[in-house]
């Protein structure tokens, strides 16, 4: 009764110094694991997200249904690299496959909205989410599909003229001359087009993240070869990452989303008369147009290889899986090829590996490495991902001052500079950041939804209550 009263009395103080009460008296156990930001409103009938959190404590060795481990690719680099594309010689199709075989077993053949992913494979829990992902009610998870945002995507980066097949980061050249892609379309969407993606790891993802965010939702730190380390990190061999994306793009604008699975989203509200999203959020449909995932494998330079998928109406096949288009894998960032180096002495890509068999629309990252439709066209899945770090000690991480400039920084991919070669570089956790510049930053092995959990934990630790919605701002 007395300490009823004594926290009443503390949230009426913190209400009138002008935070959020409720975010205080609520622990990091409660926030770190809520499935969504708010949860459906009275009378929803439709799906409704429920975190997967039930984290195994331990795995097996080895993941037996991990075919691509076995399929022999080849992870050395050539000096010169090979003349031809490797993707069938080298068997990277086969190792490509095999992820998406193991990723839709058990699934909905269309990826249902009703259905959406499901975390129960074979009769027990095969996919796990990250926690902490649902404390920012601007871009936190959402009820239906457990959703984040992430990144507007703009018209140019989802279309692009017809069997165009240029490489690299050269912007597309309007949106007027694409095929089915109308004048008005593009007038009518000058905000752009919102992704929201949700991710899954496997048992063996889940079972590091279990250690590295405890039921206490208190991230936790270990040393690792006298590095400090979240957890459970490294990923061990076996970890299979799965995300979906999600596009508000419609098909009218871009041709090969026609017939993609349609999923109801709780995303930003658009003001149409000034052509902003807004911090409201509404249930509103949204495509899947790609599919990314990661496994690790000890072959690996960096110990993960990255690969991506497109939604191609396409592609022959009656299944939402048979539209999937595989469009490449990236197992590094090509430190010998610019901007890492100078133009002079670049070298050809090899530690991407993109498929030449598309013919819709690709987008590739910074001179030819991998990066996906919805992804930043002057970076690649690696280099992004390699530079996933957290500030240390429960502090709020903030990018270019105590952890890597994942999302771009001056110069990014168009010149040759110290911060491009720290960037396109392969490191291997536990390594640091090339460069040296942010020493006392923890490893995350690639994971950026594990550096979103560790900000938002920072977030909450410090300031215990969410940032301010920015949108429109
Ligand atoms: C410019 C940065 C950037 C690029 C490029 C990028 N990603 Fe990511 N990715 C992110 C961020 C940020 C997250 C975490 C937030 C989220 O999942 O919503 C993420 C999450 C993921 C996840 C979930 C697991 C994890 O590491 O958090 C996978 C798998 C993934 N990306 C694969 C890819 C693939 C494959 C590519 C290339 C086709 C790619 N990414 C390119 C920024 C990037």
């Amino acid at each position: 009764m007395k300490k009823t009263q004594g926290l009443r009395n503390i949230a009426a103080a913190i209400a009138t110094a002008g935070l959020c009460a409720p975010a205080f008296a609520q622990s990091a156990a409660s926030l770190a694991f809520q499935n969504a930001v708010k949860g459906p409103p009275p009378g929803w009938s439709g799906p409704v997200f429920k975190l997967s959190r039930d984290y195994p404590a331990t795995v097996p060795a080895q993941c037996p249904e991990c075919t691509w481990l076995k399929v022999d690719v080849n992870f050395r680099p050539k000096f010169p690299p090979p003349e031809d594309n490797v993707w069938s010689s080298g068997k990277w199709d086969e190792y490509l496959k095999g992820i998406l075989d193991y990723v839709k077993q058990g699934q909905d053949p269309q990826l249902d909205n009703k259905v959406g992913f499901q975390i129960n494979v074979g009769g027990k829990t095969r996919w796990f989410n990250v926690p902490w992902m649902a404390y920012d009610p601007t871009v936190g998870r959402e009820f239906v599909h457990g959703t984040t945002n992430e990144r507007t995507a703009h018209l140019q980066d989802l279309i692009h003229p017809q069997n165009d097949r240029s490489r690299g980061p050269k912007p597309v050249v309007g949106a007027n001359s694409i095929a089915g892609a109308t004048p008005e379309c593009e007038a009518q969407n000058k905000a752009g087009f919102e992704t929201w993606s949700v991710g899954y790891y496997n048992e063996w993802g889940g079972m590091a993240f279990g250690k590295a965010i405890p039921k206490s939702g208190v991230p936790q730190v270990t040393t690792y070869m006298g590095t400090k380390v979240p957890a459970g990190l490294p990923f061990p061999p076996g970890t299979v990452v799965v995300k979906f994306l999600t596009t508000n793009a419609p098909p009218e604008c871009v041709p090969y989303l026609k017939g993609s699975p349609e999923w109801q989203i709780d995303r930003h509200v658009l003001d149409t008369a000034n052509n902003k999203y807004t911090c409201e959020r509404k249930v509103q449909i949204s495509r899947i147009v790609q599919v990314d995932v990661a496994v690790t494998d000890p072959r690996s330079p960096t110990g993960w290889v990255y690969g991506t998928y497109a939604y191609s109406a396409e592609q022959p096949g009656t299944t939402f899986w048979d539209h999937l288009l595989p469009l490449g894998i990236q197992y590094g960032s090509d430190p010998w090829t610019f901007p890492a180096v100078p133009k002079a002495e670049s070298i050809r890509v090899q530690q991407s590996v993109l498929n030449p068999g598309v013919n819709i629309y690709q987008h590739f990252g910074c001179e030819g490495r991998l990066a996906g439709p919805v992804d930043n066209a002057q970076s690649s899945c690696m280099s992004c991902h390699g530079s996933a770090f957290a500030a240390p000690d429960g502090a709020v991480s903030v990018m270019g001052t105590n952890v890597p400039a994942s999302f771009g920084f001056a110069g990014m991919c168009t010149q040759y500079s110290v911060a491009n070669t720290d960037y396109f570089n392969n490191i291997i956790a536990p390594q640091k950041f090339s460069g040296g510049n942010f020493p006392d930053a923890l490893p995350l092995d690639t994971s950026l939804q594990l550096e979103v959990a560790f900000q938002q934990y920072g977030q909450f630790n410090t300031y215990k209550a969410p940032a301010a919605c920015m949108i429109g701002k």
